[in-house]
């Protein structure tokens, strides 16, 4: 399968719908912001995303702890571990809070009941120790775990207090033997975040950041201002994490030639897709992942490939009123709107001419999507100064979808046109795309097939982007082993609209 080639309009060809949008992508303008640029020198080699530790019989002790201004887990001096679990498994993680402040382990995408889900109703005090005990239920693939204390979730997390967790079985180890990667050579965990420069760095969110999000104007990759690696001239399989508050990613690879380079993308959020698609791009919204696989092989020694993510429309087009009234406010600098493009990382082929990839023609079997008779809907808008989730804010005391035992159901979820994107998580379980529709032009041009669906639809999925005045469909399996009730969240991963309430209580069961 192919991802179509049409260009999608350019993010400042695409400036007639951001009118109402306080500072749109000018080039020059956003370059002279002091030390915010989106192109520069690839001067510092990358490292990675974090140390693996693997889980095992014995009770992990995760400290969280605080250092100035950065906060961090630590796993027997290992700063926010790469944590690996065996499916099947259990894992057994103490979570040490040696922070000042409330926090939570929040396992994303994981299938765990309330108890081990973190979701910030019952937080970990300051000095406390909270013991996580959970079977890995989940297909092999790249999660992550951050914390979840309501209304902190987005200032613990861009402190730098999250990991990745990845989970192995058979079909990751036999793709890996197919490719052939290897962990830490021709595999990497890539972890996408965007900072501000200076003071504007702290976590600090002016009126205007907690209504858009907070976006920074210098990308990392593993922590990483603009990091460089040197490759072999064969596939690589880098596992994508958009660890960033606020910023969508419109990835892809260009060669020095000025030439977009294909890649195939072989998972998704809920790991492996049956079939690697071929792609020149992927759209990744916050907290979603992506597989993908690039193959340098074709390259001479000596050329470079730059990560890049390209301009997009942002489409904030939220009422005049609450723009009218963050504008009351100083503005904020060191910042650059989303779907500004940006140069990720630089890729330099090294050594002797290598194997060209042959990806696998099937990587994995999926579930049958299961759907319901009849819609749940979920509208998301902006009313009364406030992102909202069928005209609601979260309420701890109220639960406001109830889904009866093992049912299978499908979501609606409808983006108001006068909105955001709003990339929309739920805990506890893995879903389908099923279809999109009246999506915008930028996504329209980007689908795979006649449902609308992108190639990042096509798997499993927990987090799923949803632009304004669109349509998704999404089937969820609610069936569960549990012999009681359990009660789950659905949000906007923006996190910024998560802490501000775009979020309700699901119990299931
Ligand atoms: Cu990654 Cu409720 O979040
Ligand atoms: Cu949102």
């Amino acid at each position: 399968m192919n991802c179509t080639r049409r260009r999608l309009l350019g993010y400042a060809a695409a400036g007639a719908g951001l009118s109402l949008v306080p500072r749109a992508w000018t080039g020059t303008a956003a370059q002279a912001i002091e030390g915010c640029a989106t192109q520069g020198a690839f001067t510092i080699p990358l490292a990675a995303s974090g140390e693996r530790v693997a889980l095992g019989t014995e009770t992990l002790a995760l400290r969280a702890t605080s250092h100035h201004d950065a906060l961090a887990f630590v796993a027997g001096g290992v700063r926010n571990p790469a944590l690996v679990a065996a499916a099947g498994m259990t894992a057994s993680v103490d979570l040490v809070n040696a922070l000042g402040e409330p926090t939570t382990v929040h396992w994303h995408g994981l299938s765990v009941d309330t108890r081990n889900d973190g979701n910030g109703e019952a937080p970990v005090a300051p000095g406390a120790t909270y013991r996580y005990t959970f079977p890995i239920r989940n297909r092999s693939g790249l999660y992550w775990y951050h914390p979840h204390p309501h209304g902190a979730t987005a200032r613990q997390v861009n402190r730098g207090l999250f990991g990745t967790f990845e989970v192995e079985d058979d079909d990751e180890l036999a793709l890996r033997r197919a490719l052939p990667v290897v962990v830490g050579e021709t595999q990497l965990t890539l972890v996408l975040t965007d900072r501000r420069t200076g003071d504007g760095d702290r976590y600090a969110p002016a009126p205007e950041d907690e209504l858009l999000g907070w976006y920074g104007c210098v990308p990392h990759v593993n922590g990483i201002l603009r990091p460089y690696h040197d490759v072999a001239r064969t596939a690589y399989r880098l596992r994508i994490l958009n660890a960033s508050n606020a910023r969508t990613y419109r990835l892809a690879f260009r060669d020095d030639a000025g030439n977009a380079m294909p890649f195939h993308l072989a998972g998704t959020d809920g790991g492996l897709l049956e079939q690697a698609v071929r792609c020149d791009e992927v759209l990744l919204s916050p907290a979603e992942r992506a597989d993908l696989v690039v193959d340098f092989a074709g390259l001479a020694q000596g050329r470079y490939v730059t990560f890049e993510t390209r301009a997009f429309a942002p489409m904030q087009d939220v009422p005049r009123a609450a723009i009218d009234a963050v504008h009351a406010h100083a503005p904020v600098t060191s910042s650059l709107p989303d779907g500004a493009p940006f140069d990720l990382m630089q890729f330099r082929v090294r050594g002797a001419a290598g194997r060209p990839v042959s990806m696998p023609q099937r990587l994995a079997r999926l579930p049958p999507i299961a759907t319901s008779d009849e819609d749940r809907p979920l509208r998301l808008g902006f009313a009364k100064g406030r992102w909202r989730i069928n005209d609601r804010v979260y309420d701890m005391d109220t639960t406001a979808i109830d889904v009866p035992t093992g049912a299978a159901e499908t979501w609606l979820l409808r983006n108001y046109h006068t909105s955001a994107p709003h990339a929309m998580h739920l805990h506890g379980f893995q879903f389908r795309v099923v279809a999109r529709e009246t999506s915008p032009e930028q996504v329209v041009s980007m689908a795979v097939d006649d449902r609308g669906r992108l190639p990042t639809d096509l798997g499993l999925k927990d987090t799923v982007l949803v632009w304004p005045g669109e349509s998704v469909r999404i089937a969820i399996d609610f069936r569960t082993p549990y012999p009681d009730a359990q009660v789950y969240l659905v949000h906007c991963h923006n996190l910024e609209h998560e802490d501000a309430g775009m979020m309700l209580r699901v119990r299931v069961g």
